[in-house]
């Protein structure tokens, strides 16, 4: 099956949506973001998706909407942060485009987390840096064993970013 499409990875807050838009334009590519392809589709917020039909629920609609995908090409595809954790998922991701993480350290990632309306794993939490380490401990070394490359963007212009995630899959 022919490559085409970039699936962008990564913690939350990593700029997958923002650094996503930006590269698609400049590659001449479409762009999709998942989750908010399934806020259109189920018409409410993520955190509402997970008040009223459970996390579960959500992983499947993220499953089908990676699944649909597979029928789309030459698009940058922005990923929730929780995909990697479903082996079906990276499946899919591998076999239809290049993996690309996006990486950023723990200090900024919790400056930039301000949205907690698409984030229902970050509401009513005491202590954030705590759920983000353990987040990160449990899904770091996925994202970087699945990706072709690992783009740092702590503290850099988003243009560099994407002018290094495009080199790297040209
Ligand atoms: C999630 C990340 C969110 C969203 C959902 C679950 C996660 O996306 O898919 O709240 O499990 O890390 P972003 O990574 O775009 O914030």
């Amino acid at each position: 099956m022919q490559k085409s499409n970039i699936y962008l990875v990564g913690l939350m807050g990593s700029g997958k949506t923002s650094i996503g838009k930006i590269l698609a334009k400049r590659m001449s590519m479409d762009f999709i973001d998942l989750d908010d392809e399934i806020i259109k589709d189920e018409k409410c917020s993520i955190s509402e998706i997970f008040d009223r039909f459970g996390e579960k629920k959500f992983r499947d609609l993220e499953n089908k909407k990676l699944i649909s995908t597979l029928g789309v090409h030459n698009c940058v595809v922005s990923t929730g942060g929780g995909i990697v954790m479903d082996k079906d998922n990276v499946k899919i991701m591998t076999e239809n485009g290049f993996i690309v993480h996006l990486d950023i350290d723990l200090e900024t990632q919790l400056l930039r987390i301000k949205n907690k309306k698409n984030r229902p794993l970050l509401r009513n939490v005491g202590n954030e840096r705590k759920v983000l380490s353990e987040m990160r401990k449990e899904r770091d070394h996925i994202y970087k064993k699945i990706a072709i490359a690992s783009v740092d963007t702590s503290n850099r212009k988003r243009n560099d970013i994407v002018s290094e995630v495009v080199n790297i899959v040209q």
